[in-house]
């Protein structure tokens, strides 16, 4: 019963290639120093996504930081002690860290980092839109900004989204959905909802088709494929396991099988590797027929965040997140939502529920 309504498409445009600054290891090594000295004497803490690159998950491991999906950011940030929160990934990152705690300064190593599904959302469209189906409850992906955050009822990420439609299904509640749709028809799907979908898509799992990773699969029959819902419907019906990041990680250590196909961001395998050490993980296909290969498997926006760019923030304050106080008091009470029940689900798992 997935419905949409005439959403037109906003088009979204795609940053030139980051090109990161080649260093040699003599000035990586200066740079990683710096940087934790920098960390310590600003009692900051870096909070990074698993799609950055490397050196940056890297020094967040390191330095008592973390490596982790948006929720768990979102989370480690709020629970550090920290009086600085480093962000490494995209801005909604940064908003909702800032969102959940105003007290605290937040950093990004650029803030022009942005999120297709976010610039695919914007607040008058969105707002309108629901205004228009006021009896559905207004739940957001967390790639959002502020703004949409503010008019939502929930906000969510990948990691809860199907037990949070579920529950409000049980509930009897209409969704109204934003802003990915492929997430949404994935949701919508599995729990049989009622929801409203709105008309965006990440540019990196967008790529992955269908039809060319079962031929993939069928030259590996072996193997196991691992989803992130922000893929196509075609790509998900072949998966063995769809999950938020972190999920994938977790999948890609239980399963039994030796080879995986994963179908996410390729920064992830750093991670990945580490929890399935010795296991074989192959890349999803992007490219082949029909495919415009624009993003590759790599987010061109998490691909912003450098050691170079990192270093310079911490040491000139620059990319602060500012948030006006009306707006982050409305975004927030969604956002809090979305902590609260993931805190609910935690300890009915620790009951044995
Ligand atoms: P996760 O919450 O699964 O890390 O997803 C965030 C994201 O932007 C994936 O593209
Ligand atoms: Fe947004 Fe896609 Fe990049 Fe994730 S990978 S931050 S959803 S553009």
């Amino acid at each position: 019963m997935t419905q949409r309504i005439d959403i037109p498409t906003v088009a979204v445009k795609l940053p030139p290639p980051a090109v990161p600054a080649t260093l040699s290891q003599t000035e990586r090594t200066d740079l990683f120093a710096r940087i934790k000295r920098l960390l310590k004497a600003q009692d900051a803490v870096l909070v990074a996504h698993y799609y950055v690159d490397e050196d940056l998950q890297k020094l967040a491991e390191e330095t008592g930081g973390c490596v982790a999906d948006s929720l768990e950011m979102a989370r480690f940030g709020n629970a550090h002690p920290a009086r600085t929160l480093v962000v490494a990934g995209v801005r909604f990152m940064g908003e909702t860290a800032k969102i959940l705690n105003p007290e605290k300064r937040v950093l990004m190593p650029t803030l022009d980092a942005e999120c297709s599904l976010d610039l695919g959302c914007p607040v008058e469209p969105f707002t309108a839109f629901c205004d228009a189906h006021p009896d559905r409850r207004v739940v957001v992906y967390s790639n959002t900004s502020v703004g949409v955050k503010a008019r939502a009822d929930w906000v969510v990420t990948s990691s809860i989204a199907v037990k949070l439609i579920k529950h409000l299904k049980e509930r009897g509640e209409k969704i109204l959905w934003a802003p990915d749709k492929h997430l949404g028809t994935y949701l919508q799907r599995l729990t049989d909802a009622d929801m409203l979908l709105w008309n965006a898509s990440c540019v990196v799992h967008d790529e992955f088709k269908g039809h060319a990773l079962a031929a993939l699969k069928r030259q590996h029959p072996d193997a196991a494929v691992i989803a992130h819902p922000e893929s196509p419907t075609a790509v998900l019906e072949l998966a063995d396991v769809i999950g938020s990041t972190s999920q994938l990680i977790h999948a890609a250590k239980s399963l039994p099988n030796q080879k995986l196909i994963v179908a996410t961001d390729r920064g992830i395998f750093y991670k990945m590797q580490q929890a399935a050490p010795g296991k074989i993980l192959l890349e999803a296909p992007s490219a082949g027929e029909g495919a415009t290969c624009e993003s590759c498997a790599h987010c061109p926006w998490m691909a912003m965040n450098a050691l170079d760019n990192l270093a310079s923030t911490l040491e000139t304050g620059a990319n602060e997140i500012h948030i006006d106080e009306p707006a982050r008091v409305k975004a927030l009470r969604a956002t809090q939502r979305m902590l609260d029940f993931a805190r609910d689900l935690s300890e009915q798992k620790t009951l044995g529920d």
